[in-house]
């Protein structure tokens, strides 16, 4: 492509300090390239809601579905009841643009500050991508509350599966493993308790298998997958899972693989139908916005997810090796004086960006 339309959304909290720096990056490596961008701010969030009683209306979302990508910071801020941000503004967006393939990579970059003991439990390091379901399972909000307050109160949360929607993404989760040296997929649930949910998605997984016969295909329970991301991370390659699994799995990848101010997503509706969405996975951190504290790196990942989803491969992988040159500085300069200022969010920006001119 020569152009790029993009939407962003800085949202809450840290959210437009670290989108800042992510499209601070993202204009010098398309201007390299000789990339038109364009971009056009959407106000969501908590200040919109506060302003407006607003979230996500009908007008946002026609508007959003004109652009080739969305860049998006956090949403979520205490001032607003929990739930009505991520209910109103974030699930909505999954949702409505058909964002089924929530990616998640997790990559031990040199220097990173892993609370593992790497050399014993990661000698060679690891590289996985959790392929999470976006648009379904228990997120979907199919549930409610009974005699509520009372003693008696029932509340249900009842997970949605699809064959449709557990089909479609376990199908780009397996187009992933092929494309990946170790073409291995791990499916993981829990389907010796969830019964119904669990063998759709193991009779999906086996239905589609054959037309990937060089993928090599595992199997584990949900709690079973946590013990090896923290004693062998190394064994993943692609996890494909649901929702609310692949929610919590992938905060457990981020704090192995250095932290949650590395660790970038895409939301991906791999039908191309509608805009694809890329945000880190860290969300607002309220405590330390305004500051500029924040560490960038997750959104400036995410920048690079978007770019090679748009097909600027070249840039994308530019991004990838300035990040990753950056981090080993980083991570010898924090060995060699420890307890040194850490550097701004825009110094961050600035330093990756300094690699790519
Ligand atoms: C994430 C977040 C969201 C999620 C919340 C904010 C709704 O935790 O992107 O992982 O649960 O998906
Ligand atoms: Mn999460």
């Amino acid at each position: 492509p020569t152009s790029l339309d993009l939407a962003v959304v800085g949202g809450d909290g840290i959210g437009p300090e670290v989108v800042a720096e992510g499209l601070r990056v993202l204009r010098t490596v398309t201007q390299a390239e000789g990339v038109q961008v364009r971009t056009t701010d959407y106000a969501l969030g908590a200040q919109r809601w506060h302003a407006t009683g607003e979230t996500l209306t009908d007008a946002d979302l026609e508007a959003l579905r004109g652009h080739d990508a969305i860049l998006l910071g956090a949403i979520g801020d205490p001032s607003v009841p929990s739930g009505v941000l991520e209910r109103g503004v974030l699930l909505p967006l999954r949702f409505a643009l058909d964002h089924c393939v929530n990616l998640r990579p997790s990559t031990l970059y040199p220097g990173a500050q892993s609370p593992l003991d790497l050399p014993r439990v990661a000698p060679d390091g690891f590289d996985f991508v959790v392929v999470r379901e976006g648009t379904e399972g228990p997120y979907v909000g199919n549930g409610g509350a009974l005699r509520v307050g009372t003693p008696h109160e029932i509340a249900t949360e009842v997970s949605v599966n699809t064959a449709f929607g557990v089909e479609r993404v376990v199908r780009d989760a397996f187009a992933r493993a092929q494309a990946r040296p170790r073409r291995k997929l791990t499916l993981v649930h829990k389907h010796n308790v969830l019964v119904h949910a669990g063998h759709l998605w193991r009779r999906t997984v086996e239905a589609v298998a054959p037309e990937f016969p060089e993928v090599t295909v595992d199997y584990l329970h949900v709690d079973a997958a946590t013990i090896f991301l923290t004693t062998d991370p190394a064994r993943f390659d692609v996890i494909v899972t649901d929702n609310l699994f692949g929610d919590i799995l992938t905060d457990l990848a981020a704090a192995v693989s250095g932290g949650i101010g590395l660790a970038a997503s895409g939301n991906i509706d791999p039908s191309r139908t509608n805009p694809s969405m890329f945000e880190p996975v860290h969300g607002s951190a309220p405590d330390i916005a305004g500051q500029g504290k924040a560490d960038p790196t997750a959104a400036i990942l995410s920048v690079a997810l978007l770019l090679r989803h748009v097909g600027l491969v070249q840039a994308a992988e530019r991004v990838e090796a300035a990040v990753l040159a950056d981090l080993t500085e980083r991570g010898a300069a924090a060995r060699s004086t420890p307890g040194s200022t850490p550097r701004s969010t825009q110094q961050v920006g600035e330093a990756i960006t300094a690699r790519l001119a």
